[in-house]
């Protein structure tokens, strides 16, 4: 069920599900680009911090975003993110951008710069490579809405707390379960109910629920879905539905 992807497969859903490593492991196996846009949201709010902003300011984090100097890579194996020309992959994904994050993503000016930017990426890497799996929260409601596999990943709060709190431990951040719960569900909150572009699921999304799966089981499923969608370049397109 392998192959090289053609087109776009819109990745989304809430933070915990699995989505950072179903997207790259799918990308890897469909020979694709990935592209992370939560990572280009936590560049800013890291670039926001680190300018002394306050994250509620709109008008001094839009500034801020106009002026930031990010780049973010489109490999799987390697997705790179610079800000500054400084590789910035363990802060962006420390306690204080991850607290941040979420009001300086609902700036509606952010949210214009950074979709701009990543329909640039994608175009450049469809048209180089073919295809690419892009993860975020409005990738099949905004970003490419147009994208002819779009998935809707979920689980339930416990399960994606306990996630959560695992790769803080491995990251060697101290995390419990009730402290990542909270923060899941508070990023939820925020994510799902802000005014620009909220976290919700495209009507024609595939949903997926990821609690009981493992990362392979969630692999095999959306690699079967992108063949029968005929999305697979050698894939035999009889089975797309
Ligand atoms: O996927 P992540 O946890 O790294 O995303 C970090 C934050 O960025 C998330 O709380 C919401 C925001 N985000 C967004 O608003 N739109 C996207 N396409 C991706 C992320």
């Amino acid at each position: 069920m392998t192959g090289a992807l053609r087109g776009v497969v819109a990745l989304d859903g809430p933070s915990g599900t699995g989505k950072t490593t179903v997207a790259r492991k799918l990308a890897d196996r469909l020979g694709a680009g990935y592209l992370d846009t939560g990572a280009m949201y936590r560049m800013v709010t890291l670039a926001v911090l680190r300018a002394g902003v306050d994250p509620a300011d709109a008008a001094a984090v839009a500034a801020v975003a106009d002026r930031a100097d990010f780049s973010i890579g489109t490999s799987p194996e390697r997705p790179e993110v610079r800000l500054g020309g400084e590789d910035v992959a363990a802060d962006i994904r420390g306690p204080e951008v991850t607290k941040a994050v979420s009001p300086v993503s609902a700036v509606p000016h952010v949210r214009e710069l950074l979709v701009g930017r990543q329909r640039q990426i994608i175009g450049d890497v469809v048209g180089h490579r073919g295809g690419i799996v892009v993860e975020g929260r409005d990738i099949g409601t905004v970003v490419v809405p147009d994208s002819p596999l779009k998935v809707f990943l979920t689980a339930s709060a416990d399960v994606r707390a306990s996630r959560r709190s695992t790769q803080d431990t491995a990251a060697g951040r101290t995390s419990s379960v009730a402290d990542a719960l909270a923060s899941v569900e508070r990023r939820d909150h925020l994510d799902s109910t802000r005014a620009a572009s909220p976290l919700r699921a495209a009507e024609d999304a595939v949903h997926v629920d990821t609690s009981e799966l493992s990362i392979d089981q969630v692999i095999v499923a959306l690699s079967e879905l992108a063949s029968r969608r005929g999305l697979l370049a050698g894939c035999d397109a009889e089975v797309a539905r």
